[in-house]
Formats: C-alpha cells, structure tokens, sequence
C-alpha cells in the first residue's frame, strides 16, 4: 500500500514524458540572446543549460520579444520615475548622486549576488541600503512594487550580458549553504529544487512545462498575478508546492540560494525583465 501511495504521488507530480525545451530564438531589438550554453563547470549533473524562456508556450515568448508588448516595462517605466523622485530627510533621489542615470549600473546585475564587507548582499539590499542610508528614507518591502520595478530598472542595464557571479574566495561558504538548501527534499513530497529541476525538466507538472529554474530573467512579469515577482518569491512558492514550511523572503537562507542558483546559470544571458505564465 505505501508503495502505491507514494508512486500516486509521483504520477501526480510528473505527468507523461519529459517534452524537450524548443528550439526558438529570443531576440529582442535586434539582439540575439543566449539562451542555451554549456554547463558551469561546478555542475555535475547537467551539461546543458536553458533559459526558462525556452519551455514557455509561444504566445508567452512573443511578450517577451518586443518590448511594446511586454508587460513588465510599465513597470520600468515606473522605476524610471522613482529613480527621479525625492524622498526622505536627505532631500534626494536616485538621481541626485547617480547622475549618468541608471545605465550607470550596466553590468552590476550580471555580478550579483556578491559579498561585500563579508555579507552576502543581494541587489535588494543595495537599493534599500541606499534608501536609508544615503537618502534617508523608509526602506522598501522585498517583494514591493517599487522595490522589484527598481530591481528590474537596474537588471535590464544588464540585459543580453552573460551572467557571472562570483562562487569561491568569500563567497565559498554562502555558496555551499544554498547548494545544500538546493539539494535538501522539503515537506511532505520529500522534493528538493534538483528534483523538479535538474531531474525532471521538460517534463509536465500539472500544467506547467518544467525549466530548470534559472533566475537569469528576474524579476519576471507572471501573466497569472500580472505583476513582477522577485526571485525569494518565486522561491517561496516552489518550496510551499511541497508543501513543506518555507524561508522568509530577505533571510539569509535565501540570499545564499539565490547565489548559488544565480551560479547555476554562469553564462546564459540576462534577460531582465522575463516574462513567464
Ligand atoms: C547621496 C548620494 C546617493 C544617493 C541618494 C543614492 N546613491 Fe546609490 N551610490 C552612491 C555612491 C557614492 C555609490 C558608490 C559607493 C557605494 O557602493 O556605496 C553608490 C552605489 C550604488 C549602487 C551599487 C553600484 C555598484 O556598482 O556596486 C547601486 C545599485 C545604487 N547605488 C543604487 C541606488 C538607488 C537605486 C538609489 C535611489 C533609491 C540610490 N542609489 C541613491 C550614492 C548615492
Ligand atoms: C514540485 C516541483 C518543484 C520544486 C520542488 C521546485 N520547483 Fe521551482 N518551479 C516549479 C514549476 C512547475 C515552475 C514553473 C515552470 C518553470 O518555469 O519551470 C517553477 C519555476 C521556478 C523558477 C522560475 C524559472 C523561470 O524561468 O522563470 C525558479 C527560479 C525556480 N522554480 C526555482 C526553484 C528553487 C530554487 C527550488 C527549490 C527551493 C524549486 N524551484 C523547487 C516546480 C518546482
């Protein structure tokens, strides 16, 4: 009996066979994105990467080719503003001391997470970092729409740039604590990220195409909550689909999986800001 319980479970999870990513191309403005490269070396089970673009339906790629028609540069857009907006005690903006704007931080995202002073800092905390410190003003809620629209504002700089953040010296030790988060089985289907993502990518989950889980697109516009969702939510969701308790969206735990899935995509080209169903 408890054999069969648990192949339910499986049967469940992962319908039918795995369905090849396809073969499109994103190009976008006339520049043609990487999305398939070689493995990093560091990964021993995959030699292949993919964006999460190519297991996407068509309708859902095609928001994503044209900047008119993606969603998630309203939100851009927005951040543009905010990056020109006064707030705080200090009387500035963004835009009082980063005065070239934000292409100023071309290729930041591409290097992130990375440590600083010993902490493992991620670019949300760069942002509300500055919001405090250097303007004086309330810091912004992680998952927030002005704080992900600034994510995504400073991400695009980025865009089409191979992603490469740092994985030894400092960051040795943040990067062993999210590897062994990614390989941990949480809750009550024992799964852990590898599980969906590393052994069953391409395969049907209720009605979703597995990708591998790449996060070189983030924060993503997703059509079914129609607004921007940052990578500790994303997070958030795949663990509690396990139905296991899950890290706060800002923990430490967090921020050490977020480098260690950033590593996982070393060389796949941004694609900031994506957009997924
Ligand atoms: C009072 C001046 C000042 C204000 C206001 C300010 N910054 Fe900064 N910012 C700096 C300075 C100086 C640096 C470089 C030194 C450092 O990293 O602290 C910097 C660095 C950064 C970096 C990291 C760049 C890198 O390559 O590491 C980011 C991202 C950033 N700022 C974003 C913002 C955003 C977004 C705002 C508005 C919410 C903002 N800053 C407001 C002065 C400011
Ligand atoms: C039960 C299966 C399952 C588990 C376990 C799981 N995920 Fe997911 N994940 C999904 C599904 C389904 C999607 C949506 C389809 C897709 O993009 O793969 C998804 C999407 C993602 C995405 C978005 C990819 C993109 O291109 O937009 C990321 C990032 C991600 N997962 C990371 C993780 C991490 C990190 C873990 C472990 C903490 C994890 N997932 C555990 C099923 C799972």
């Amino acid at each position: 009996m408890k054999i069969a319980a648990i192949t339910g479970i499986a049967a469940l999870a992962f319908a039918g066979a795995a369905i090849a990513q396809d073969s499109n191309t994103l190009t976008i403005d006339g520049t043609t994105l990487l999305t398939e490269t070689a493995a990093p070396e560091h990964l021993e089970n995959l030699d292949t990467i993919y964006s999460g673009w190519r297991f996407r339906t068509p309708e859902t790629q095609a928001l994503q080719i044209d900047d008119f028609d993606n969603p998630a540069m309203i939100f851009v857009d927005q951040a543009l503003d905010l990056f020109e907006t006064v707030d705080g005690t200090e009387g500035k903006s963004c835009a009082s001391c980063h005065t070239n704007g934000p292409e100023e931080f071309a290729g930041l995202h591409a290097s992130m997470p990375k440590v600083i002073d010993g902490k493992l800092v991620v670019m949300e905390d760069l942002i509300n970092n500055h919001r405090q410190e250097a303007m004086g003003a309330e810091p912004w809620k992680w998952s927030g729409g002005d704080m992900q629209a600034m994510v995504a504002l400073i991400g695009l700089q980025s865009r089409g740039m191979p992603m490469d953040v740092a994985i030894d010296g400092d960051a040795a030790e943040f990067w062993e604590q999210g590897k062994d988060i990614y390989y941990t089985r949480y809750g009550q289907l024992e799964m852990s990220c590898a599980s969906c993502h590393e052994d069953n990518y391409g395969s049907m989950i209720r009605a979703d195409h597995l990708s591998q889980g790449q996060i070189n697109g983030f924060p993503t516009y997703r059509l079914k909550q129609a607004k921007l969702i940052s990578r500790h939510n994303r997070f958030r969701g795949c663990i509690r689909d396990t139905r296991a308790e899950t890290f706060a969206e800002g923990s430490d735990e967090f921020r050490a999986l977020e480098l260690y899935v950033a590593s996982r995509a070393n060389g796949l080209h941004i694609e900031t800001p994506a957009v997924r169903q």
